[in-house]
């Protein structure tokens, strides 16, 4: 209504036509940004249901758009509306499909609401988006093919939602795409072979959906990756060998699925690698002793799957380690040799987590346990056919707060300094 009233008084006072266009648009746009833009946001404003923190009343029509909270517009004089930042404000309803008319968006980030409905297939005609951060919502139905379509696009983030069917192959085609988040939707399919085409993805997260079928092989061939974390899922197959090639990678997660095969054939040049977690699946074979040679590393967890061999012994040189977890797997010891590992270990002075427990490790166990890290705060390694005793010594260990040596042969008494351990919460004997 503002507007109309403004642009019948201008025609009132200009004479020639065609000034008179541009008066009225100049004034227009100075006032309320493009027309378009202000439409698509009142569309917007017009299907949130709940706005708890009242973010939306500053969206009227007595001040310029780019003046509307969470609106703002890059270029001041343009007034066209390049990014969107309602996050955090417990807004509910759908997102209005009228979003695809902002032309001149960049980003886009409605995370941490409560908005739901389809992500509107429209967000394909946003030829400059580089940022979308829809995550932490409650939209549901599918991943919009269209969505390739924004050739723009560096980072999606649709992780915490209740998306269903499959990854679009056409995601393939994004080119810019340097991050992708789906994860801990309900997604199922494939992980699609087409994304080996994204050459600057650098992080991929699939994490507790519903995805089959391989890891992709292709995707050996992201050598810019730093991120793969496809836990809790339904993958079957092996892991490409080219995984293990790429020398940027920080994380590789797979754990709970159905994967299968030996790492004891992979050449490792994994200098970055920080994080491998492969637990629960049904990998095979002994863990390869190149492993000690990732400096890098700092959380192992291959628990719950069928290793066995020795532990290898070098550990003590991944001077990062944190977190060790080989529990339940066929893992062996006999002789005082097998158990060189723990003596190694000693030298990992940011050890918070061993775990062997659940396995064939007999022997004595050595009693430089009690030289592990003081920052030692699980010690998990019952059910194993070893010997030996606690030493008292066990007391060194001041911040454990979990103590597992539950049917093992031990022998002795438990020392009665186990009660100086002021963290311990549990103790399994
Ligand atoms: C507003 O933007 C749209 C899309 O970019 C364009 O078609 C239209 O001409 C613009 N309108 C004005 C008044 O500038
Ligand atoms: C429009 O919003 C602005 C900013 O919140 C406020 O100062 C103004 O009173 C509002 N105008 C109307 C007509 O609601
Ligand atoms: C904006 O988008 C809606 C829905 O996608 C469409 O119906 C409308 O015609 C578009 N154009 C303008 C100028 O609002
Ligand atoms: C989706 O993209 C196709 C072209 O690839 C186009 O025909 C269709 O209109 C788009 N849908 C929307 C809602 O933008
Ligand atoms: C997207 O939202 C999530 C959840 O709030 C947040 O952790 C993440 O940093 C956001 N990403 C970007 C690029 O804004
Ligand atoms: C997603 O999967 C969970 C677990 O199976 C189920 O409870 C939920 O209803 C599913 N949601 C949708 C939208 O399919
Ligand atoms: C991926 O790239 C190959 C060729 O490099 C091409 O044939 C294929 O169509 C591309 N796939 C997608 C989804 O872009
Ligand atoms: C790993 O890289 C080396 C060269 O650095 C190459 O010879 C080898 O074939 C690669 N392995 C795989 C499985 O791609
Ligand atoms: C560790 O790396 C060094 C140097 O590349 C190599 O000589 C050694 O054999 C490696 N150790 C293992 C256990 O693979
Ligand atoms: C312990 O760490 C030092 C470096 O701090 C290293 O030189 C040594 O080889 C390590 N010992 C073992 C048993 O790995
Ligand atoms: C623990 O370490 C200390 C100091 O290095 C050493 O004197 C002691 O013998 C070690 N104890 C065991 C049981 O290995």
């Amino acid at each position: 209504m503002e507007t109309r009233g403004n642009t019948l008084f201008l025609l009132l006072l200009c004479s020639n036509w065609a000034l008179c266009v541009m008066i009225t648009l100049t004034v227009e746009a100075t006032l309320h940004g493009n027309e378009t833009d202000r439409f698509a946001l009142l569309a917007f404003k017009s299907g949130i249901t709940s706005d708890p923190t009242g973010v939306l009343n500053s969206w009227n029509n007595t001040i310029s758009v780019c003046d509307w909270e969470g609106v703002s517009c890059r270029d001041k004089h343009l007034k066209r509306v390049t990014s969107l930042d309602l996050s955090y404000r417990g807004l509910q309803g759908p997102i209005s499909p009228f979003i695809g008319n902002l032309s001149f968006l960049r980003s886009v980030l409605l995370m941490n609401n409560g908005l739901y409905g389809d992500i509107p297939s429209e967000f394909g005609q946003l030829q400059q988006l580089r940022l979308l951060n829809l995550s932490f919502n409650s939209l549901n139905g599918v991943i919009p093919a269209n969505l390739s379509l924004c050739s723009e696009l560096i980072t999606i983030q649709l992780e915490n939602n209740q998306l269903t069917g499959i990854i679009p192959a056409e995601l393939g085609c994004m080119t810019k795409l340097e991050s992708l988040n789906l994860q801990k939707n309900n997604l199922t399919g494939v992980i699609p072979s087409s994304l080996a085409n994204l050459s600057s993805l650098s992080e991929v997260f699939f994490f507790s959906n519903w995805l089959q079928g391989n890891i992709p092989e292709e995707l050996g061939g992201l050598t810019k990756l730093k991120v793969f974390e496809a836990s809790n899922n339904m993958l079957s197959g092996k892991i490409p060998a080219q995984f293990f090639n790429l020398s940027y990678l920080n994380i590789f997660a797979a754990a709970t699925n159905n994967l299968h095969g030996r790492l004891s054939s992979i050449d490792f040049k994994l200098q970055k690698l920080q994080t491998l977690y492969l637990g629960e699946n049904q990998f095979t074979g002994t863990i390869p002793a190149s492993l000690t040679n990732i400096s890098s590393l700092w959380e192992l967890d291959i628990s719950t799957n069928s290793f066995s061999g020795k532990i290898p012994a070098g550990l003590g040189g991944l001077q990062n380690l944190i977190f060790f977890n080989v529990i339940l797997n066929q893992l062996q010891a006999d002789i005082a040799e097998d158990w060189e590992f723990l003596d190694s270990l000693t030298n990992c002075s940011q050890l918070q987590f061993l775990g062997f427990g659940l396995n064939n490790m007999g022997g004595t166990l050595p009693s430089s346990v009690v030289n592990l890290s003081t920052t030692l705060q699980v010690l998990a390694i019952g059910y194993n056919p070893m010997t030996g005793s606690l030493p008292a010594e066990i007391q060194n260990l001041i911040n454990l707060n979990s103590l597992d040596v539950a049917t093992c042969n031990l022998k002795g008494e438990i020392p009665a300094e186990i009660g100086k351990l002021s963290y311990l919460q549990w103790l399994g004997l």
